[in-house]
């Protein structure tokens, strides 16, 4: 038995425990004057919390994990599931506990001051010894701890500080998110000193209309207060007054205590700038603690919005404006520390989503890093902050279970007391994931008596009925709820609360089919306000492929346009040897692991254009402002008219002066040329001059409408002209110098993510679409023209298809069609696929783009000349599935650096690919770095496409996305340039 009391205590195995000499969490900000004590700190991995400290020491870098610092114990990652059998609280008897030690000089000057230790978060139990004498205990991997050593350390000396953190505990069993499984310090050390009399707490809240109250809690080191205190606040340099009334009602009440002072400090701002995620104003608040002789105690600096939340009917408001959640969820992740971010990561990421439309984040789920919240309050994004409360593989047990009733309050609390002066947060989650139970309304319980100000949510209680009023919930939130089904709640009488659903649209692989029918849906419909996209980052960690070890910090640079350098790769589940683990289903962000925006961040950019182009009437171009509070004059705006035979005309354009939801018509900017062809008319808005998230010229979106449709499609059957003959193999497949690979039917794709998960790919395989057999049935020549007939044969039956083949000037017409039987009720893809000769590495087309779309996914790629290199066509997803299609094109080239090469013209706007990969060489790897691009192109075009959807988890795509059987035709024209 361990002489040792914070051992003896077997923290890690008693839930009730939740901490022990940690003090209360508050929102003074500490950081100034502290001491940092991040950087290398003494090391040793123990097997077990309890096995002996050895003298072998290593070091690990803090704030860090170890499992991704050269340890044996690496990443692992699972979803649902524990990565270990014991039930809870247990813990697996094997519980790797990393001990970091470091010698700290505590300042001279300190002497006679408050001491205090915060630890950042340590995962998952943290016990703190200084000088080999019980400091401390905290559970939570997400929130400081803070620890007063005033009694442990003497100022001008030096303390051995000692950090013990234990893995596996009963609060794992409470943090069993879908994310990686790590052990360390995640977030920044420091020792700080305040005066004996000191700020314990302070509550700003700021409204709207320019009314600011400031609550201070004030402290004595000693105990007793020392006699004639005061407190006094400055707004932007204006002195806040005393609320003499506060402390007369306190004096008569006789709520008035020696050891807990309390005041009061009150303003109203005249023509107050309030905060809102577009214009989010900051005022600089500075609260200061005196003595009796004026002299100042302690003081704490706040940046303050005025801003109101409210729940009125079923809409959310902000200043009283109901405004749409264009949310994302974001955990904390770094592709080269596993967990720890720097506030410099934390802006990059939050600039990225600025920049692509987003309003909002869901901090999935447990407390962000402090400095995520001072960046949203300055940058302007909504905060869902969400409680690190998942139980999800023990949910039921746990949710009632008394002996985790501290841990769920506690949890829900200490991010309150952290969270409550930042305007950004907007909303409170009690947590993921985690059933629903009492415990859950004792947390609501707690918050709803602290912060009135704000709503809470919670899934897994808006799950027993969006419309109950009784719920821990004051937001209808579901996950991956049917489109239909939001829609039909919202028209059904019924509702009650604001509908936003905290996880939608799962972008695993290549995915978030129908993003834009969503918000079509959303911006229609009373009742719907948006929701939170699942979710920011793709949790790929760079690895070594020699042997199988995180990169670490080493790794920086080592990745480029989101693909891995050369002997790396990005991780995902089981790539570090776990049996247990959940694979690619890491893998399902936005961004790539080095923030490289996916091609939906480009859709979503278009979703939530700030400015819109209604449509074309005769009088000209209506233009709509679609934010809620801003004005246009922060933008910059250029028109850009495409022709489809290749003009591209442009012109300066002068955006009115709209009010938010307003619109107006103004005149074309360009006479139309005469003669046929489509013309589309984009609108390049910029931002006007910089932004805190964007330099001058920044895209904020491309608008577009057509102006001129396209003239009739050319007729099906194409004149033979003279020129070079058609010629065909005895197979009957097309013999041409620029191909290598005669165009052949094509009815499968490699599988997304979402057709695997969803169960599309199962059916294609079972139906043999992925090993169709090719017969040709007849070869016919005939007024210099070539039929072909052939069958293709699957388990699910025959599919014929037959090409024609006809010499035209320059070239050749190819028309085709397919005929699937009726067993084949939703194909990936019905069309053409052949292979080029090598060398052709750049793509120009008109059509849609530049960046990567789908039927389902192609709002935001506007209709143009786009000119793309052919390797860089391709999406490196993490798992190698479909990917780099393009849709609507209408006619493409592809050419050599000496400008040989081919052209094709597309009979319609068609869904077209260009890649140097086959599909068999997609479904043959796992990651993208096995992956050996061929030499020329493989190009595939479609008749029909498959939609994307979100199968992986949610829906699928809709029926309109869905390829049916029956008869495609498609035709199209092959010249050599
Ligand atoms: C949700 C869950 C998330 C994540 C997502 C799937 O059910 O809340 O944490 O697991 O599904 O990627
Ligand atoms: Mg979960």
């Amino acid at each position: 038995m361990t002489s040792d009391p914070l051992l003896a205590l077997r923290p890690w195995e008693a839930p009730e425990v939740t901490s022990w000499g940690r003090l209360p969490m508050n929102a003074v900000d500490r950081r100034s004057g502290a001491l940092p004590l991040d950087g290398d700190w003494r090391f040793q991995l123990l097997p077990a919390p309890d096995a002996p400290v050895s003298d072998v020491w290593t070091s690990s870098y803090v704030p860090g994990v170890w499992t991704m610092q050269g340890t044996d114990d690496l990443p692992q990652y699972t979803n649902v599931r524990m990565p270990f059998a014991e039930y809870p609280p247990h813990s697996p008897a094997a519980n790797p506990t990393g001990v970091y030690e470091r010698a700290v000089d505590v300042p001279a000057d300190w002497a006679g001051r408050r001491i205090v230790l915060q630890v950042g978060a340590a995962e998952s139990v943290l016990l703190v010894h200084v000088d080999g004498r019980p400091a401390g205990v905290s559970k939570d991997s997400h929130l400081a701890a803070e620890f007063d050593l005033t009694g442990l350390v003497r100022a001008g000396e030096r303390a051995l500080v000692r950090l013990t953190v234990v893995k596996w505990s009963d609060a794992s069993h409470i943090e069993d998110q879908d994310q990686w499984w790590h052990g360390g310090v995640t977030r920044s050390v420091l020792l700080y000193a305040t005066d004996p009399l000191h700020l314990a707490d302070v509550t700003v809240r700021a409204g709207r209309y320019g009314d600011l109250r400031v609550d201070c809690r004030v402290r004595d080191a000693g105990g007793t207060l020392p006699a004639g205190w005061y407190v006094s606040g400055e707004l932007d340099g204006h002195l806040l007054t005393q609320d003499t009334e506060f402390d007369r009602a306190n004096a008569d009440d006789d709520r008035v205590s020696d050891f807990l002072g309390e005041a009061r400090l009150l303003t109203d701002v005249p023509d107050v700038r309030t905060w809102n995620a577009e214009t989010p104003e900051l005022y600089d608040l500075t609260v200061r603690l005196h003595r009796a002789d004026g002299g100042v105690a302690d003081a704490s600096r706040h940046r303050v919005g005025f801003r109101d939340v409210e729940i009125v009917e079923r809409d959310l408001l902000v200043n009283g404006e109901r405004v749409f959640v264009r949310g994302v969820n974001r955990h904390d992740f770094h592709p080269l520390t596993g967990r720890t971010v720097s506030p410099g990561d934390l802006r990059a990421d939050l600039v990225l989503l600025k920049r692509f439309g987003f309003n909002a984040i869901r901090t999935a789920h447990y407390p962000g890093d402090p400095a995520l919240y001072d960046l949203a309050d300055e940058l302007g994004l909504y905060v869902v902050d969400e409680a690190d409360i998942e139980s999800h593989d023990h949910a039921h047990e746990i949710a009632d279970d008394p002996r985790y009733l501290n841990a769920f309050v506690d949890r829900v609390s200490r991010m309150v007391l952290r969270d409550k002066n930042h305007p950004s947060v907007i909303v409170w989650s009690l947590g993921n994931e985690s059933d629903y139970g009492a415990n859950h309304d004792a947390a609501a319980g707690w918050v709803r008596r602290h912060d009135p100000t704000r709503p809470i949510q919670y899934e897994g209680a808006a799950k027993r009925g969006w419309a109950d009023p009784h719920l821990a919930s004051d937001i209808a939130c579901p996950m991956y709820a049917p489109l239909e089904d939001c829609v039909a709640h919202a028209l059904s009488g019924e509702q009650t609360k604001p509908l936003i659903q905290c996880e939608y649209s799962h972008a695993m692989g290549n995915s978030n089919g129908t993003l834009a029918d969503h918000w079509a849906a959303i911006e229609s419909t009373p009742g719907l306000q948006g929701g939170f996209i699942w979710e920011f980052w793709d949790h790929g960690i760079l690895q070594r492929v020699s042997d199988g070890r995180p990169a670490g910090r080493a790794g920086a640079g080592l990745h480029d346009n989101g693909v891995a350098a050369p002997g790396h790769r990005w991780a995902y589940g089981g790539d570090f040897g776990e049996t247990i683990h959940d694979g690619a289903f890491i893998a399902d962000g936005v961004v790539f692991p080095d923030r490289t925006p996916k091609p939906v961040m480009y859709e979503h950019r278009e979703i939530a254009a700030p400015v819109r182009l209604e449509c074309f009437r005769h009088e000209g171009v209506v233009i709509g402002n679609h934010q809620h509070f801003r004005g246009l004059d922060w933008l910059a705006g250029e028109w850009e008219l495409s022709l489809a035979d290749g003009g591209v005309l442009t012109a300066p354009a002068k955006l009115p002066d709209l009010r938010p939801g307003e619109t107006t018509a103004v005149p074309l900017p360009f006479e139309l040329p005469r003669g046929g062809g489509e013309a589309w008319l984009t609108l390049r808005v910029t931002t006007a001059d910089d932004e805190p998230w964007a330099p001058r010229g920044t895209v904020v979106c491309l608008p577009q409408v057509r102006l001129r449709a396209a003239a009739a499609a050319p007729g099906h059957s194409a004149r033979a002209a003279r020129g070079r003959p058609v010629e065909v193999d005895a197979e009957g497949l097309l013999v041409h110098p620029l191909l290598t690979s005669a165009p052949v039917l094509s009815l499968w794709r490699a599988p997304t993510d979402n057709d695997e998960l969803g169960g599309a790919a199962l059916r294609w395989r079972t139906w043999g679409l992925d090993t169709l057999v090719r017969k040709v049935v007849d070869v016919r020549q005939a007024a210099g023209r070539v039929t072909v007939h052939a069958e293709y044969a699957a388990e699910a039956g025959v599919v014929r298809h037959a090409q024609v083949f006809t010499p035209v000037e320059g070239g050749i017409h190819v028309e085709e069609r397919a005929e699937l039987p009726d067993a084949l009720t939703d194909v990936a893809r019905v069309g053409s696929v052949f292979e080029t000769v090598a060398g052709l590495d750049l793509m120009e087309w008109y059509g849609q783009g530049p960046w990567e779309s789908y039927p389902d996914r192609s709002f935001g790629a506007p209709v143009g000349h786009h000119r793309v290199a052919v390797a860089e066509l391709f999406t490196p997803y993490l798992r190698p599935q479909e990917s780099g299609g393009r849709h609507g094109v209408r006619h493409f080239t592809l050419s050599a650096p000496d400008a040989t090469g081919l052209a094709v013209v597309l009979d319609e706007p068609r869904q077209v690919s260009v890649t140097r990969h086959r599909a068999d060489d997609l479904t043959a790897v796992t990651h993208h770095d096995q992956l050996v691009p061929r030499a020329g192109c493989v190009v595939h075009l479609d008749a029909a496409h498959r939609g994307l959807g979100t199968a992986s988890c949610g829906p699928d795509t809709s029926p309109s996305y869905l390829v049916t059987p029956g008869v495609h035709r498609w035709s199209w024209t092959l010249r050599a340039l």
